[in-house]
């Protein structure tokens, strides 16, 4: 077990209910965490929280939206005034469009880059200052397969292009913050086991499959495992890196 003890982690987009914020939470909490549902989705919030108490475990919920740098704010000082201090951001809030490059609109690449890319950015600003304070933090960021190879199951190229510039950004940031105890990193999950998945069609799930050495899915537990690694004490001298989770559909 990793020792959160003590220790305030900021999950964003962890209010969904079936989604993987929701796990990688509950992953902290029973490790001792205080862990911070922050998301929009006020139901979500409330499940999230309760579900961690149920447990026995330490949630707090905020309503944030990412893309709106006052909320971003606001949600960092409501944390500080309560708890006083973040050790963990995790970066998690993210949406997906399936869209052709030829059909896409700018509204839709700007609200894909908007939350998947500027809201990350936004939270990761907000973070840095009690960070570089304390002399430490953990940032982890949600990439994904498709930002490294393409993806097109589920995303267009909008989506795979924002997920590459959270490597970018999460690679230039561990320059910048290094020196002050804080690592950043990202994770790549491939096809992970979430409402999106279930609505497949079987023929194309079949063939998506076919990709996989693994055979399967991957699970939540299983993004939100190496998660909690990368945001350990344990994890210290890894930065600038990122970890594939895809059960072998994409080796580099
Ligand atoms: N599910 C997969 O197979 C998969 C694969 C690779 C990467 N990812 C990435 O993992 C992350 C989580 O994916 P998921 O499948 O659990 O998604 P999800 O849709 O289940 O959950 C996303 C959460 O983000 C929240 N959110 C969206 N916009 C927000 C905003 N502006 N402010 C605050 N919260 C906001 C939503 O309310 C929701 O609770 C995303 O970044 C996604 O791109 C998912």
């Amino acid at each position: 077990m990793l020792d959160f003890k003590d220790q305030v982690v900021i999950v964003t987009g962890s209010g969904s209910p079936k989604g993987i914020g929701k796990t990688i939470a509950a992953k902290f909490a029973r490790q001792g965490a205080t862990v911070i549902i922050a998301d929009m989705n006020e139901e979500g919030i409330k499940d999230a929280v309760q579900s961690i108490e149920s447990e026995g475990g330490k949630a707090f919920g905020v309503n944030l939206n990412v893309t709106d740098k006052e909320s971003v704010d606001k949600m960092v000082e409501t944390v500080m005034d309560k708890f006083g201090r973040i050790d963990v951001l995790v970066n998690n809030a993210g949406i997906s469009q399936k869209v052709t490059v030829e059909d896409m609109t700018y509204d839709d690449m700007y609200r894909i880059f908007n939350v998947n890319v500027f809201g990350l950015i936004l939270c990761t600003q907000a973070v840095l200052r009690p960070m570089k304070k304390a002399g430490y933090g953990r940032i982890v960021s949600l990439s994904s397969v498709s930002g490294k190879r393409g993806g097109g199951v589920f995303g267009g190229a909008h989506y795979s292009a924002s997920k590459a510039a959270v490597l970018g950004f999460s690679k230039n940031l561990a320059r910048e913050v290094s020196e002050f105890g804080i690592t950043t990193n990202c994770v790549c999950p491939g096809l992970i086991n979430t409402e999106i998945w279930k609505s497949l069609p079987k023929e194309l799930a079949d063939k998506v499959i076919d990709g996989i050495p693994m055979g399967r899915p991957g699970e939540t537990d299983e993004v939100a495992s190496a998660i909690v690694f990368l945001a350990s004490k344990e994890a210290s001298y890894i930065t600038g890196e990122e970890i594939d989770i895809n059960g072998g559909s994409h080796m580099d």
